[in-house]
């Protein structure tokens, strides 16, 4: 079927006279104004990266410290390897979903590793992290029940939280107490009760409590989720952040994601058996969806096989950004990520011009990404990064004006 250029009438069958687009590219334009008047524009730019965390962005060169490839697994040249053998292998795409034809042997070897790696009975792999949290909260909580998260929560947890119609109570950032407190209030009123929380928070790079948030989610009768889409490989020796010294915390469902320190893409859930069982039978985001090419499957599956054996490559960018807090007097970083919040979203903006300036690319992160007034530079850390490269970015840093004194 040839379709008529935007412009022309569409006729014919369908009955349509009228100009396709008006009324909509009217509303699209209005909301775009309103964005850009707010500064708060966002636009793509094609992007080339490299090993060694640099990146080409047309005629400049960049060091990049924004991305979440925090062990440089994308580029390694074993994941390269496991990606192109299986696509020679298996072919391109996955031709179905995974209730299908689209069950590669190739995801049981993933899941299995996985929840070695987790310590739990089971895995199941996801298209992504988002869509793993988009299935996960509305199978497990419905209407007559209540989550509640924490209010710096990642879109995606809120998004699964809205689809699953539950009552939704939001706790103070990292404030178990405060937890705790909705709990006693609400959890009577509820048949089933949900805690959602990050590991490693994306936007600040803080840690959750998660010990005490089981304890709460013990004493209240509730189950614990915790993402730790920014945790696996970087927290914990790479198990991420459900462990402490190397024992397991209370954490029913262990979520997460192997697009970021994983160097691949896809997203999981460890947990008991009965649960992965109840996922494969309920969660709309893994049935109704094509399973991952198997390209992708062999590279996350070499991805996690590095973080499990190189302990020394899981413990660099965790020791990088120490390094650079260190250098700008800022508070010890816990995590591979540090955020510098300017507030003002010209401010964080003009900010990563003037990094890139200097050859470092920072992306500015303004609302909603993050609360109101609180946009900002967010430094990311790698494996690949050279100590020399983070005293030079913490050497720019220092030459705007920025950090502290
Ligand atoms: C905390 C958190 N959860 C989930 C996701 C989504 O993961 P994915 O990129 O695999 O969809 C992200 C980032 O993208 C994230 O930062």
């Amino acid at each position: 079927m040839i379709l008529p250029q935007s412009s022309a009438p569409l006729a014919g069958d369908w009955g349509y006279d009228r100009p396709m687009t008006n009324a909509l590219d009217d509303f699209a334009r209005d909301k775009l104004a309103a964005i850009e008047a707010a500064t708060l524009t966002r636009r793509l730019k094609p992007t080339v990266r490299q090993a060694g965390g640099g990146v080409r962005r047309g005629p400049s060169r960049l060091l990049s410290f924004c991305d979440n490839d925090y062990l440089g697994l994308s580029q390694h040249p074993a994941l390269k390897r496991a990606a192109m053998d299986a696509t020679e292998r298996f072919g391109a795409g996955a031709g179905a979903s995974r209730l299908v034809t689209g069950d590669n042997p190739l995801y049981q070897a993933l899941e299995a590793r996985l929840a070695r790696i987790k310590g739990t009975e089971a895995a199941i792999v996801f298209g992504s992290g988002y869509l793993a949290n988009i299935g996960i909260i509305p199978t497990l909580v419905g209407a007559d029940d209540l989550i509640v998260a924490d209010e710096l929560v990642h879109a995606c947890l809120h998004a699964g939280a809205r689809l699953a119609r539950a009552e939704i109570l939001l706790f103070r950032h990292n404030d178990a107490e405060d937890c705790q407190r909705l709990l006693g209030l609400a959890r009577r009123n509820h048949r089933h009760c949900l805690i959602l929380t990050e590991g490693v928070f994306s936007m600040d790079g803080d840690r959750a409590p998660v010990a005490a948030l089981g304890a709460a989610a013990r004493a209240h009768d509730a189950w614990l989720l915790v993402d730790d889409a920014h945790a696996l490989g970087v927290i914990n020796g790479g198990r991420g952040s459900g462990f402490t010294d190397g024992e397991r915390l209370p954490v029913e469902l262990q979520m997460g994601t192997l697009s970021k320190a994983v160097g691949a893409y896809g997203g999981y859930l460890a947990a008991s058996r009965p649960v992965i069982e109840l996922i494969v039978n309920r969660a709309r985001s893994l049935i109704y969806t094509t399973a991952l090419p198997p390209g992708t499957l062999a590279a996350a599956e070499k991805g996690l096989e590095l973080i499990e054996s190189d302990p020394g490559l899981v413990a660099k960018p965790v020791a990088r950004a120490r390094a650079f807090t260190q250098a700008l007097n800022l508070p010890a970083a816990v995590s591979a990520i540090v955020p510098l919040i300017l507030g003002d979203e010209a401010r964080a903006l003009d900010a990563a011009d003037r990094l890139a300036q200097r050859g470092f690319l920072v992306t500015a992160i303004r609302p909603p990404t993050v609360p109101d007034g609180s946009s900002r530079l967010r430094f990311t850390f790698s494996a690949e990064h050279r100590e020399e490269d983070v005293a030079a970015l913490a050497e720019a840093v220092r030459a705007l004006g920025l950090g502290a004194p």
